[in-house]
């Protein structure tokens, strides 16, 4: 079966648009199923260094077909810029296409996002790209999908009726209002580049299937942050975990072979909620930085903690992890002995489980197991025999608690600092 899915298995900023851009060697097709412009994909090709959005990663080979999926919440405009952006840095883009059941985010989502930030209930933390209010637009069946993009006129009567309909909200909340003809006018350029890309791509990547083509579906954010299985309510809002490949691009269960969980060798974070192995000391420090641990789409610095087996173990088993990719193992090359959690103790009993409440989550202490770490360089390592003993029994351990095996290991942002771990 050709269709193998590629998610994080943390908090997203795992490594996955380098990982993407490796597999994609022998790949027909890329689809994106979720998320939206929240996501910032880093791909790094000789000295140059692009940060992605919502153009899958598979863009940096021409022959690859991508595919934003039915399960994407795309914001025209800044698509449209991440194209031309793209372009004029020599990309060729003519083989991005965008489902037309996709779901588009406009200004008044990104507005609504912020008053919903601002207010007196839960801040999250959002990266304030009107994720959440379009997904909830979707849900409430009142937003306007892709397939809209291609008739002018029927997009003008939706934004217009949408745009005043929020207006009204924005007018009670004290927020400025939209320009309505001014935000449309923008809607509508963009639309006009976009509409020969828009198809309705279920039936391109079934097909593909069937004719024994190869596709990877490409996550975005990681398994903590989906909105069932993370720590809800500090998540995004789609289906980051691999079942959302399924719905959200279009094709059967029986037609995945394999599913790749990408893993940091530590842990981080963005935006509010439990994270239970945070390190607020120098370690941490010295994590963000050799890691350069500082968000690709809104630059925040990104909270840094130990590996934390038992999150991981729970992301691996919901999305049915066959085989990881262990990234910026190379960040930990300095320190003389390691942490990783391996259980909670929360009110004085210790759990492998990752629980659900977030009371019981924000209490939980790690219990830390120590490994001693190998104070040498693996940057250069081109293969398994290349590391220290001690890195290769970090990878063994981590592989083991998580109830996987070890498949890709990298040491580095550049494409050859990737190699694959024969079984
Ligand atoms: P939203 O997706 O912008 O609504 O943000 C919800 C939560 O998900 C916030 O904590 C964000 O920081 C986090 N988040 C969204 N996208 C990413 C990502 O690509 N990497 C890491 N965290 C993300």
């Amino acid at each position: 079966m050709p269709v193998d899915i590629l998610v994080g298995t943390q908090w997203g900023d795992e490594g996955k648009g380098k990982l993407i851009d490796v597999l994609t060697r022998d790949v027909d097709v890329v689809v994106r199923f979720q998320g939206g412009n929240n996501a910032g994909h880093t791909v790094e090709i000789g000295d140059e260094r692009y940060v992605l959005h919502l153009v899958p990663s598979g863009v940096f080979r021409p022959e690859v077909k991508c595919v934003i999926g039915n399960g994407v919440v795309a914001d025209p405009v800044a698509l449209q810029e991440e194209l031309e952006g793209l372009e004029k840095r020599g990309i060729d883009t003519g083989n991005v296409f965008i489902s037309n059941r996709t779901q588009l985010i406009f200004a008044y989502h990104r507005t609504m996002d912020r008053i919903n930030e601002s207010g007196t209930g839960v801040k999250i933390g959002t990266t304030g790209r009107g994720i959440g209010p379009a997904y909830a637009d979707k849900m409430r069946r009142t937003g306007i999908r892709a397939i809209d993009l291609t008739s002018p006129e029927r997009l003008a009567a939706g934004f217009r009726a949408e745009a005043e309909k929020y207006n009204q909200i924005f007018k009670r909340c004290g927020a400025p209002e939209l320009d309505v003809e001014a935000e449309l006018a923008k809607v509508l350029a963009a639309a006009a580049k976009l509409a020969p890309r828009v198809r309705d791509t279920v039936y391109i990547v079934n097909a593909a299937v069937k004719a024994g083509k190869q596709v990877l579906f490409e996550g975005a954010q990681g398994a903590l942050l989906d909105i069932d299985h993370g720590t809800y309510p500090f998540v995004t809002s789609s289906n980051t975990t691999s079942g959302g490949a399924c719905t959200g691009g279009g094709v059967p269960p029986q037609s995945v072979r394999d599913v790749w969980g990408v893993i940091k060798a530590y842990t981080t974070r963005v935006g509010e909620g439990p994270f239970p192995t945070e390190l607020f000391d120098d370690c941490g420090e010295n994590l963000r930085q050799r890691g350069r641990e500082f968000g690709a789409t809104t630059g925040r610095p990104r909270r840094c903690g130990w590996f934390d087996a038992v999150a991981s173990h729970y992301a691996c088993m919901v999305n049915g992890v066959n085989k990881l990719a262990v990234t910026k193992l190379d960040v930990l090359d300095d320190l003389e002995k390691i942490a990783i959690c391996v259980g909670y103790e929360i009110d004085g009993r210790v759990t492998k489980e990752f629980p659900a409440s977030l009371a019981e989550l924000e209490s939980a202490k790690p219990v830390l197991e120590y490994l001693p770490g190998w104070q040498c360089d693996t940057s250069s390592a081109r293969c398994w025999k290349d590391l220290p003993e001690a890195a290769r029994n970090y990878l063994k351990h981590m592989a083991e608690l998580v109830d996987s095996t070890v498949a890709i290991v990298s040491v580095g942002p550049r494409r050859d600092q990737t190699f694959s771990v024969q079984a």
